[in-house]
């Protein structure tokens, strides 16, 4: 097991395509930290560059406090497990997971007891003769997993390994590998475009937005105190309402109406409010049609529009009686709003 550190790294493709700036972070030894940010954003690129199969271009890569920049892939002792389990399709399940093992050379008996261990910890020991193709999707994702546990790897990289698994397995898949890292107490740095697989697996999770970090804390840091509103807005389900509103000492003055702030500060702001914080009333003050109503049993979402035309977003009970077509009334929980100034950047108040 190893400690991370990524210094200063850039990786600029070809001559002008931009994929990661100045990232710089540290994994602490046994720490499972979640690369989170939309498609193209940087996030393989970062496991790619650490696991050597692309030269940074900048800055310098560490593990366990050795510089391994110029290092090839092999030296690093990393293993990674892909969205596409990458199985040699020809091999059974013992010898797909047996296969870094024998290159090493390690005696048969030993490779034996590994993969027979490991196969035991994935519930997966009655498949080690099958092909891949005679397994199913979260099968395979276990044997591309144990392929990676055997080899006892300084770091495991995830590079959305359960993004072809259905969402019923992947929230199976998700619990294991939290508690695979509880019993392997392995270094893993793992990427998502999932904000839900980022806040549940992550000991801290990385906000990454077009190659740039925009926030790295613990998931509940990161979903009540969102530094920015690009974090705020992509981090929660469903996501963060946002209001223009015009600050003026201590009253915040939205289209729909004012509210008081304890702070003092002027100057136009962005209103964040979460929809769990939207609170349903007899009277107001504020209110919205309601649009689209979502029963989802433990609780409504109500999709509405207020009067100024912006879009609202409400979790609420699910006794509630609300139908489309109707008026939601309805107040919101002043202890936790956010402000965003016009550049975007956040304040918490
Ligand atoms: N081999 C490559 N050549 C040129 N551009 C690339 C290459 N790989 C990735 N990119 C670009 O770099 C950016 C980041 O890609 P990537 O790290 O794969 O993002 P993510 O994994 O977050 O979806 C994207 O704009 C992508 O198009
Ligand atoms: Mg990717």
């Amino acid at each position: 097991m190893a400690a991370v550190r990524f210094d200063g790294v850039s990786k600029v493709y070809g001559k002008d395509s931009r994929a990661l700036s100045d990232f710089s972070l540290d994994v602490e030894d046994g720490e499972f930290v979640v690369l989170v940010g939309p498609s193209g954003c940087g996030k393989s690129t970062t496991l790619r560059v650490l696991a050597g199969l692309e030269e940074a271009t900048s800055g310098r890569v560490y593990i366990d406090g050795m510089d391994v920049t110029d290092e090839t892939p092999s030296k690093r002792d990393i293993a990674m497990v892909f969205q596409n389990y990458a199985l040699y399709p020809h091999m059974t399940v013992f010898d797909n997971m047996a296969f870094s093992l024998k290159m090493r050379k390690l005696p048969g008996e030993e490779i034996k007891r590994s993969v027979n261990e490991t196969a035991n910890i994935l519930g997966i020991s009655e498949y080690l003769e099958r092909k891949p193709k005679e397994l199913s999707g979260g099968q395979r994702q276990r044997v591309a997993l144990g392929r990676a546990i055997v080899r006892n790897p300084k770091v495991f990289l995830f590079d959305e390994p359960l993004s072809n698994l259905d969402a019923k397995l992947r929230v199976q898949m998700r619990n294991e590998l939290a508690r695979l890292h509880s019993q392997l107490k392995a270094t893993m740095i793992y990427v998502t475009h999932d904000q839900a697989e980022a806040m549940t697996l992550g000991d801290r999770i990385v906000v990454l937005k077009d190659g740039y970090i925009q926030q790295v804390a613990p998931p509940l840091e990161v979903y009540n105190n969102p530094c920015n509103r690009f974090v705020a807005g992509f981090i929660g389900s469903p996501a963060m309402n946002f209001f223009k509103a015009e600050v003026a000492g201590s009253a915040i003055q939205t289209v729909n109406g004012s509210l008081e702030i304890a702070d003092t500060i002027d100057g136009a702001y962005t209103l964040g409010v979460r929809p769990e914080d939207i609170i349903v009333r007899e009277q107001g003050p504020f209110n919205c049609s309601v649009e689209v109503v979502e029963t989802l049993g433990n609780e409504k979402v109500v999709i509405g529009v207020t009067e100024s035309g912006e879009q609202l977003t409400a979790r609420c009970s699910p006794d509630i009686d609300i139908h489309p077509g109707g008026n939601l009334e309805f107040g919101i929980d002043m202890n936790k709003i956010h402000l965003f100034a016009i550049d975007g950047v956040g304040r918490k108040i």
